[in-house]
């Protein structure tokens, strides 16, 4: 029934409220969030509960198949706002094991509209049709291109103009890609944390190697 659910609310209100008198009030004075949580709209992966984080810690954007699409309106607001006046530490994508939307996308059938909006995974599968075509069980070439999927979204941020401005500036800025199995509530580190832009670091030294050196005083 609908009207449970401002049933739910009344006593979630109610039970904050015992648990500390000041928190709705912190909370409406302003949010700052260490987080921005790119994830699937996947009912099964509710981004604060899973990573036990109150209202307020995590700035969250969740669409089909936690994409990155740098044309997207919505997404680049969330992002420029996040990066830019929130100041967020750390973009976490964070996929899904046995995503619909990426199931989608590797099963090369006609869907509609969002197949469209899963171009971006159908290029990954071309790209890896070899690796994948020898993967014969289906839910594991889903899962194969779940993890791809994050990674790709990680390098794309990567390469976003509005972080690439921040690491410009000298914010601290980290951008992880992760995973989650529904199977057993899960998180898993990817392991492909950017901190900077592509060959910062070897760009970074061959100017300290080109600079001349500075005489020492005599
Ligand atoms: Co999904």
């Amino acid at each position: 029934m609908i009207s449970s659910l401002f049933e739910n609310n009344l006593r979630w209100a109610a039970g904050r409220a015992r648990m500390d008198p000041e928190y709705f009030r912190r909370l409406a004075g302003q949010q700052s969030p260490e987080y921005l949580w790119i994830g699937c709209s996947d009912s099964r992966v509710p981004a604060n509960e899973i990573v036990g984080l109150d209202p307020g810690e995590l700035f969250v954007h969740r669409n089909v198949a936690n994409l990155t699409p740098p044309q997207d309106a919505n997404f680049l607001s969330v992002l420029q706002f996040a990066v830019e006046i929130l100041e967020v530490r750390h973009i976490i994508v964070c996929g899904h094991y046995g995503c619909g939307g990426v199931r989608a996308a590797v099963d090369g059938r006609r869907h509609g509209l969002i197949d469209h909006w899963l171009q971006p995974i159908a290029c990954l599968c071309r790209r890896d049709a070899a690796e994948l075509d020898g993967i014969l069980d289906f839910e594991a070439r889903v899962n194969l291109v779940c993890e791809r999927n994050v990674l790709a979204q990680v390098e794309s941020l990567a390469d976003n103009p509005f972080v690439r401005d921040a690491w410009g500036r000298g914010q601290p800025l980290s951008i992880h890609g992760w995973i989650y199995s529904i199977q057993d509530g899960l998180l898993r580190d990817l392991e492909t944390t950017r901190q900077g832009p592509a060959g910062a670091r070897a760009a970074t030294l061959k100017a300290q190697r080109g600079r001349p050196r500075r005489r020492r005083p005599e």
